[in-house]
């Protein structure tokens, strides 16, 4: 193996690996196999025999070889790589693989559409999700993100719901595509608060060039602890070296059609070219006794943090640079899940974040069949596990001993419990208190700020994308008052846009509200200086 190939988990993964070819054929038994073309019959003629195990066992494998695909995200590709610190975050959090300038950690990283089923096209409108696993010495620790920094909804029960509404439509399973049907748009003009995203949504970032040209969001509001215990609430990003660029529509459709494979197909030759694939890695941070500086509440996924006032600290590096060897034990079967943190990173009260917290594990026990995908190599840590789970389909440990509780008196060769100084998670100590509500603050209800800041820092030629891609999407719908609705909707982001999206899709003209002069006839671009840097990759 050459160095690039040598990470720890690589090393791990040999172990798993079967190399097939020019070997003898065996049944899973070991037995050799002297016949794989024609089943045993009774007589030339005749039936074939239930005695014909390796006919059985053949026809059962394949049988079951298929598994639900993910409820979202279905549509994916990964690759393996590294991950580079440039400076130590000592000062902000404990993780042991942020402490060492030049350290690098084994990842693996999962792109994907949202809406799609597992074989749909790639280059269709749609949020990417950008999952990355880090296999660090103090466990796994997943960023489980996508490529825009908002999201659609603020609480978790609201998911889904959502995800019902851009699923194909129940009684006739159409359209794959994600945005352009009566039930997406019926489900953004009831829930106002999804305004911000269905901006990006719109915008050219929901058609990528290439998954090597994007960027990646944590989105939500996380928390750095550091080994005194003092946290810093944080936001994750990642900004790929080759720039941010994106396909026109035009394009896009005419991909989608010639090569539903762009994408996967993109990424994976650059990899086997040796055109590694780089992505920085930055952190926005916030002292604690600054959260309510803001006229936002930093727990509310709709909102970003505006990069000139919170600027993004770039400390690292994460490098793609092999391909996978097989896709279903892989990419499929990865499990990410925001809730696998190690000691230094923890969470914050964001509503949608907690609902997370409890959702990747529930779905992966039906996805991956039962309690044990850990054990599956490419989830497994490279650190080792110990602890007194026992048990369950697919089980591979072999658990040796009497005892599989704790405490017990009986022996002492079961696991015990690190302090927090021996590298022990202890969750942050954030103090909370409050009655029982299912509410949140106010500011939560600004729902058109931020969208209108994005709409007012686009140049006028992507104004025009934002246009054109209402004017389609929404264009698709058959409910009138729905397509009005988005009009009386989008005007509160600005007057010219709402009435640009009117115009196309054939309904009344919005009344009231400023606009900012955009017009679809308009030659030059406009900038609104004060909010132009905020969305800059
Ligand atoms: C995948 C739930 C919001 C990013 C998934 C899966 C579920 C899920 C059930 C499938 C996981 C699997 O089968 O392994 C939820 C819920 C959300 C939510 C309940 C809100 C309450 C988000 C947000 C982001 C995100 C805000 C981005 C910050 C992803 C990604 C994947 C995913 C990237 C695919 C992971 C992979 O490649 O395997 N989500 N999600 N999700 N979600 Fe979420």
């Amino acid at each position: 193996m050459d160095n690039k190939h040598s990470d720890e988990k690589n090393r791990q993964l040999e172990t798993f690996r079967s190399y097939d070819a020019g070997k003898k054929m065996t049944t899973n038994q070991g037995l050799n196999v002297s016949e794989d073309e024609h089943s045993l019959k009774a007589g030339l003629r005749g039936p074939t025999l239930m005695e014909d195990f390796h006919f059985r066992e053949k026809m059962t494998h394949f049988d079951h070889e298929r598994i639900p695909e993910r409820v979202v995200h279905a549509r994916g590709y990964a690759a393996h790589g590294e991950f580079e610190l440039y400076e130590s975050m000592k000062d902000y959090t404990k993780a042991a693989f942020l402490q060492e300038p030049g350290s690098k950690t084994p990842v693996f990283t999962r792109i994907s559409t949202v809406a799609g089923s597992k074989g749909s096209a790639e280059t269709v409108r749609d949020v990417r999700g950008f999952a990355v696993k880090f296999y660090t010495e103090e466990g796994n620790y997943d960023l489980v993100g996508n490529n825009m920094p908002v999201f659609f909804i603020q609480d978790a029960i609201k998911f889904p719901d959502l995800i019902h509404a851009v699923k194909p439509e129940p009684h006739n399973e159409m359209p794959q595509a994600a945005s352009a049907h009566d039930t997406f748009w019926d489900f953004v003009v009831s829930n106002q608060e999804s305004a911000h995203m269905i901006m990006w949504h719109m915008s050219d970032r929901a058609i990528p060039r290439s998954f090597r040209m994007m960027e990646g969001f944590g989105v939500h509001t996380y928390r750095l602890v550091n080994a005194e215990g003092k946290a810093h609430f944080v936001k994750f990003h990642w900004k790929p070296k080759l720039g941010v660029h994106s396909l026109v529509w035009d394009e896009a459709q005419k991909i989608a059609g010639k090569d539903p494979d762009f994408h996967r197909r993109d990424l994976w030759e650059s990899i086997e070219k040796g055109d590694f694939v780089e992505f920085e890695f930055g952190v926005q941070l916030i002292e604690e006794k600054d959260e309510f500086m803001f006229d936002f509440d930093i727990l509310d996924p709709t909102k970003l943090w505006p990069e000139e006032k919170v600027p993004v600290k770039i400390i690292g590096k994460m490098t793609l640079n092999r391909n996978v060897d097989n896709v279903f034990a892989e990419t499929e079967q990865v499990a990410f899940h925001p809730g696998s943190v190690v000691p230094g990173i923890d969470f914050s009260n964001d509503p949608l974040l907690q609902g997370r917290l409890f959702s990747y594990t529930d779905t992966q026990l039906i996805r991956l069949g039962g309690p044990n995908f850990h054990e599956l190599p490419i989830n497994r840590p490279v650190c080792p596990i110990h602890n007194n789970q026992r048990d369950g389909y697919g089980r591979q440990a072999i658990n040796v001993g009497q005892v599989s509780y704790h405490k017990n008196s009986l022996v002492n060769n079961t696991p015990t419990t690190s302090t927090e100084e021996e590298g022990g998670f202890v969750h942050y100590q954030e103090k909370v208190e409050g009655r029982k509500i299912q509410a949140r603050s106010d500011s939560f209800s600004d729902h058109f700020s931020q969208a209108r800041f994005f709409w007012n820092s686009m140049t006028l030629p992507e104004k025009k994308h934002i246009v054109d891609a209402f004017s389609f999407e929404v264009g698709k719908v058959k409910d009138k008052n729905v397509k009005q609705q988005v009009v009386d909707m989008f005007v509160n982001v600005d007057k010219g846009l709402a009435t640009a999206i009117a115009e196309a899709v054939g309904v009344k003209h919005p009344e009231g509200k400023e606009s900012d002069g955009f017009s679809t006839k308009e030659k030059r671009p406009r900038r609104n200086k004060e909010s132009e840097r905020i969305y800059t990759g």
